[in-house]
């Protein structure tokens, strides 16, 4: 089918003007009047729609009132025109197809629906600005991550899906099996050995320990992908899937990797604003304002740094009444690393050296033996958006830090072996794409991030 993307028509209108074109789209609004109706097209490839003029005396009234239906699909042929509106294109239809006709039951109309409401017709909502506009966003910010890291020398890895080990040792792990109901299995070992693998295999929460696997044999790498958390909590931050870009590097400490991270988020936020102003200006407009300046800060402001420990003492000097009380070793609930980034630091904040009690298993014991050398890094309005450190490098400290936690010790010998042979020094960080998209748009909800949301009780 020939025809004129309507961001190009738009972006090169001067090279179309007084030619005839062919466009396709979907109907987002339109109008009647005396000699002529116009409909509002658009074909996904930009947020601003393109206008259609009908000349009545070219189009029956019974054409018409199929092809000005709101979601009606449909083919033009006319010439391209300067338009009213400064910098917008028109089209003087000269024939119309009706690709696929809409019916009245079409659930979005023209008013603006809640973004509740949007979440019960996923499959429809995409055909809004607003998920039109995310998806362009989350499309650009995957390459501008590509892009990143691939200038940088980093190979791309594809880590598995289905694995056998616990990375977070959180036991939040889907299980992968075929064995369904059986009361005739009568034990643990039975069901397992009746199963696919022969032993319990789940979905990756992280490919981080197949990405050290290859960190250690090829220096730099980063995987980009699903993983997968049953996660109980109903937050507006928490998918069951969600996608992760683990970089990890062979050679780097604790510094190195937080200076790739602040450069990454910094690059790629750059990106979008060079290649997502529509979009970004849209968000600022609907979602949260002052959005653009504060994405600008990002790309060129340094980020705050504070140790955990200092961290606490700030929570506790602050005079705030946190339903979580806080104190040295506890865990940093959202309601502490929103007063940390809303209201003392106002920007990104990396929160390092966590005590090791409340950190996964693989994290670099620091000489104090109480911390760790890991990060978070924490956005105004987000929280976490990475979880970054160096990794253990010392084979008996790693063998002890499994055992204390109870972990099955058969799991990790492949990973064990990587501080048997020829060890070294070497960090990396996850970064949720999801939690990133929820910083650079502004919009509240995890769910409005993916197409198809996943969480407790949710499979759309
Ligand atoms: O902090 P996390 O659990 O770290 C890891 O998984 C490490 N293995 C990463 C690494 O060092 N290679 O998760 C990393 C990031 C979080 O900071 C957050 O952005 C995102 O993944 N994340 C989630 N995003 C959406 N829904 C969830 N349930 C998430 N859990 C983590
Ligand atoms: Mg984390």
């Amino acid at each position: 089918m020939k025809r004129v993307e309507l961001k190009e028509l738009t972006e090169n209108r001067q090279s179309y003007e007084g030619k005839t074109v062919t466009v396709c789209g979907w109907v987002r609004t339109s109008r009647d009047s005396k000699n002529v109706a116009f409909a509002e097209l658009n074909d996904g490839t930009a947020l601003k729609h393109t206008q259609i003029v009908f000349d009545k005396t070219k189009f029956s009234d019974g054409e018409l009132s199929a092809l000005l239906v709101l979601g009606a699909a449909l083919k033009v042929t006319g010439t391209a025109v300067k338009g009213m509106k400064n910098e917008a294109v028109e089209i003087l239809a000269e024939r119309a197809e009706l690709l696929g006709a809409c019916d009245g039951s079409y659930p979005l109309q023209k008013k603006r629906h809640t973004m509740e409401y949007l979440r019960t017709i996923p499959h429809l909502r995409v055909r809004t600005n607003t998920f039109n506009a995310m998806f362009r966003v989350r499309s650009e910010l995957s390459y501008a991550i590509h892009e990143f890291f691939h200038k940088r020398g980093f190979y791309y890895v594809h880590t598995p899906i289905i694995t056998g080990s616990d990375c977070e040792g959180a036991g939040e792990i889907f299980k992968v099996t075929t064995v369904g109901y059986a009361p005739a299995i009568r034990s643990e070992e039975e069901y397992y050995a009746a199963d696919f693998f022969g032993r319990a295999a789940g979905l990756t929460v992280s490919g981080q320990l197949e990405g050290e696997v290859m960190a250690t044999a090829m220096g730099k790498i980063y995987t980009f992908g699903p993983t997968f958390r049953a996660e109980n909590s109903n937050t507006t931050r928490h998918a069951a899937e969600f996608w992760q870009i683990e970089p990890e590097v062979a050679f780097a400490e604790l510094d190195d990797i937080i200076g790739i991270a602040t450069d990454m988020i910094q690059s790629i936020t750059q990106h979008l604003l060079d290649h997502c102003a529509e979009e970004l200006k849209f968000f600022e407009e609907r979602f949260e304002a002052g959005l653009i300046a504060k994405l600008e800060n990002v790309a060129h402001s340094e980020f705050a740094r504070v140790d955990y420990t200092e961290a606490v003492e700030i929570l506790r000097k602050s005079g705030k009444q946190f339903a979580y009380p806080v104190s040295w070793g506890c865990d940093l609930q959202t309601e502490h690393e929103r007063y940390l980034t809303d209201e003392v630091y106002k920007k990104p904040v990396f929160v390092v050296n966590y005590p090791k009690d409340i950190k996964s298993f693989y994290m670099k014991l620091n000489p104090d033996g109480k911390t760790v050398a890991a990060t978070d890094l924490l956005v105004p309005g987000v929280g976490e958006i990475i979880g970054c450190s160096e990794r253990e490098n010392d084979y008996e400290k790693l063998k002890k830090a499994i055992e204390d936690r109870g972990m099955k010790m058969s799991d990790y010998e492949n990973y064990l072996d990587l501080r048997r042979y020829g060890s070294v020094p070497h960090s990396g960080f996850g970064l949720g794409l999801e939690r990133m998209l929820l910083y650079v748009t502004g919009i509240g909800n995890i769910r409005d991030t993916q197409i198809f949301a996943r969480n407790k009780n949710n499979l759309a």
